[in-house]
């Protein structure tokens, strides 16, 4: 257990900036996420805290001390990747000992930590296979096992899920979940699944190009995205987002491209008259309402049942997703009226995509 942070931590291969000066602080017994796009520098900073990667400046700081220069091996974390890498060769048994095995722990030990190791993750009827005898969500098991077995201060997480289908990844997420509720032990996760993050963390970093976008709980993020990005990136399916100018005469007037005006909230947001703004709406924020200000043209319909998303263009060609509880009688080429809730309306500045909330 222990808390991390970084301090301005920098990665550069040559003259490429990976990671460009990102700092954190994740309290002790936090699950953290790490969350972005591809290539925006995840696994990179995961690795940097784990002692993989050499960092170029800044520090880690884990449970208090800084550990730049000690080497990955004594830093007491445990790493699971995307790939189990489990040595085909050897049982599960002797997957999950080998650890403890290298570091001269005595056999009886060892042998109470990997079954206790196995009765928690419910492998103790496989310990006798070998990885090729075992299914993807079992191989993942003794991954994971395997890093539980060392007892390790930390638990960082690479894409553990991606191999694994639907189903089990669901099944997998409670797991890693509920493993983390009873060690109680600092973890890092690192996914691109926004829904992932979501479900599993207690904080989220939003990571782009190497820079750290926002740092919070998910419903935090959810609810107050710091800029578009973000704002894009949290919730599914994604916000919409609609161009406009604030009206001259009245800052709770906004006049879309697409020649429409919608009142947006008079206060909570510093918008000015006359500003190019951005207004964010999350496609179950909006109502169908006879008088609404948005005109939508339907292109395609899906009915869940319980749900239904609508998907369609706006007057100016851009596209517009609705998602409404319940069955909606919608037709294609159908124009619906559609109004924003107004409590629920999120403001950027255009130029530089920040959030306009105030406080
Ligand atoms: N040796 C290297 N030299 C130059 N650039 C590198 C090197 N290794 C990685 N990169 C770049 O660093 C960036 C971050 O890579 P990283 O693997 O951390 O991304 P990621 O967020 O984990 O992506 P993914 O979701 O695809 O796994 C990428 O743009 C990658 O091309
Ligand atoms: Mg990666």
């Amino acid at each position: 257990m222990a808390r991390i942070e970084l301090r301005n931590a920098r990665k550069s291969y040559g003259t490429v900036d990976v990671i460009k000066g990102i700092d954190l602080d994740i309290q002790q017994g936090d699950f953290c996420v790490f969350v972005g796009p591809s290539g925006c520098g995840k696994s990179t900073l995961l690795r940097m805290i784990s002692g993989l990667e050499p960092i170029t400046s800044g520090d880690i700081v884990i449970g208090g001390e800084v550990v730049n220069d000690i080497p990955a091996a004594d830093r007491g974390l445990a790493m699971v990747f995307q790939s189990y890498a489990l040595y085909p060769h050897m049982t599960v048994r002797q997957n999950l000992s080998f650890g403890l095995e290298n570091i001269n722990t005595p056999k009886s030990e060892i042998a109470a930590k990997v079954d206790d190791v196995a009765k928690m993750l419910q492998i103790e009827q496989l310990l006798d296979r070998r990885p090729k005898d075992l299914s993807g969500g079992q191989r993942q098991r003794v991954a994971i096992g395997r890093a539980v077995v060392r007892e390790p201060r930390v638990f960082l997480f690479d894409e553990p899920l991606s191999n694994l289908d639907a189903e089990l990844r669901v099944d997998m997420r409670g797991e890693i979940t509920q493993l983390h509720s009873r060690l109680q032990n600092t973890m890092i996760y690192v996914t691109h699944d926004q829904v992932e993050a979501m479900t599993m963390a207690d904080k989220i970093a939003v990571l782009r190009a190497g820079e750290l976008e926002q740092f919070g709980r998910p419903l935090d993020l959810y609810n107050r995205p710091c800029n578009i990005f973000v704002a894009g990136f949290i919730g599914s399916p994604k916000m919409n987002f609609l161009k406009g100018r604030v009206s001259q005469d009245d800052p709770a007037r906004l006049a879309l491209e697409t020649g429409e005006t919608v009142q947006i909230p008079p206060t909570g947001f510093g918008q000015k008259p006359g500003a190019e703004v951005t207004l964010g709406i999350r496609p179950n924020h909006m109502t169908i309402a006879p008088d609404g200000p948005i005109h939508l043209t339907v292109k395609s319909v899906e009915q869940l049942g319980g749900e239904a998303y609508i998907y369609g263009v706006l007057q100016d060609g851009q596209s517009l997703t609705l998602h409404m509880p319940g069955q909606i009688g919608a037709n294609i080429g159908e124009v619906l009226t559609l109004a924003p809730q107004s409590q629920e309306i999120h403001l950027f500045d255009t130029a530089n995509g920040l959030s306009l909330r105030e406080g």
